[in-house]
């Protein structure tokens, strides 16, 4: 059903329109009875329960950040299935983000290019959101992403996150920080251990006893990314996140015209899965055990998602799959998944 409807309407909408209609779908299931109903077709299997971050899941299966940037589709969310729900990217100071269009698929690859350049409601926004989810008895575990302000100066980058993060860690589950994103200038830059060093010590102070992870590139050569892992075990940060979107185009099938017509921005789906899962084995074999890694990047099926447990994950988020896949990925997924821990 999905597919058809995927070839013969969304496919020929402009991707961002498709997402704010898939968005107000994702809504309308998050309020009662709605809710309940998708929640009956969609409930994990309780031996899917996971537990990271001194956090219980039911699932660990979540959605990647770049989906719910504005804390407005959480219920919903997990009433198809998730397990958890990153928002954001949320940024100190609310910004449109980048002139439309900003998104693009690349449908013979399974895959997008964003360059949506963190358009959100800013932090203040996003904590009266997230104060008002907090108050319902059940809710999904909700990691809140934090970028820098794209009218910030990368000088002035580390008091920026510590006032997102200062308003922010209280209201969330778990907070990120997310220096990965290739459209803000010189954001992923900040991925240096020099920069990083001063940044990640000042947001642990400002996040409390809220678990901290940080999110890095798919682009950064494997001794960066290990550099990176071990600085975050070094500052005493409880994870990190492994991949966001890459700037590489190699490999792709889809026609160069194509791909050179969406121009810039971060790829993201099918062809990342290779080197997101090299990154995830990359830091986990610096990083000691109870230290928390979230794989994302190119996971389609439960086969994927088990690949990920397996090299060592404890959760693994998806994005990208979600709008060729259709509302009903999380549940094909935990059922795959409770499939594969029979088999
Ligand atoms: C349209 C779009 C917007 C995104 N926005 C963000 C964002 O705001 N912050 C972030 O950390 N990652 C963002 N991402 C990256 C995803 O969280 C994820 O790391 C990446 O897409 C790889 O996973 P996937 O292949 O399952 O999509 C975005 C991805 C897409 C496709």
């Amino acid at each position: 059903m999905y597919p058809l409807l995927f070839r013969t309407v969304l496919a020929r909408m402009d991707p961002e329109t498709a997402h704010h209609a898939g968005m107000f779908v994702v809504r309308m299931l998050g309020v009662p009875p709605l809710s309940w109903a998708a929640r009956a077709l969609t409930r994990p299997d309780e031996r899917l329960r996971t537990t990271a971050l001194g956090l219980r899941f039911d699932s660990p299966f979540g959605v990647a950040a770049g989906f719910d940037k504005n804390v407005v589709g959480v219920a919903g969310l997990r009433a198809l299935g998730f397990g958890h729900v990153e928002v954001g990217t949320v940024t100190a100071i609310p910004q449109d983000g980048n002139p439309r269009p900003r998104l693009f698929r690349l449908i013979p690859d399974r895959a997008v290019v964003n360059r949506m350049g963190f358009n959100n409601a800013g932090a203040e926004a996003a904590a009266k959101r997230l104060e008002k989810l907090r108050r319902r008895r059940r809710r999904a575990v909700v990691g809140v992403n934090i970028g820098k302000s794209r009218v910030v100066d990368v000088s002035e980058a580390t008091a920026d996150y510590v006032r997102s993060a200062t308003l922010l860690a209280p209201l969330a589950d778990y907070l990120v920080v997310n220096v990965s994103s290739p459209n803000t200038p010189g954001l992923r830059g900040l991925q240096a251990v020099e920069t990083l060093r001063p940044l990640l010590s000042a947001v642990h102070d400002a996040a409390g006893a809220t678990p901290l992870l940080v999110k890095i590139a798919p682009d950064l050569p494997d001794d960066e990314v290990e550099a990176v892992a071990r600085l975050a075990v070094d500052l005493g940060l409880d994870g990190l996140i492994a991949t966001n979107t890459t700037i590489s185009r190699a490999g792709l099938s889809t026609p160069p015209a194509v791909v050179a017509a969406a121009g810039e921005g971060g790829l993201s789906g099918a062809p990342l899965r290779e080197r997101s899962l090299a990154v995830l084995r990359r830091v986990r074999s610096v990083v000691p055990a109870d230290f928390c890694v979230v794989s994302v990047g190119g996971v389609e099926t439960a086969g994927d998602v088990r690949e990920r447990l397996d090299a060592g994950a404890d959760l693994v988020q998806g994005y990208t799959a979600f709008l060729y896949r259709g509302p009903l990925w999380a549940r094909q997924i935990n059922r795959g998944l409770r499939a594969s821990a029979r088999a």
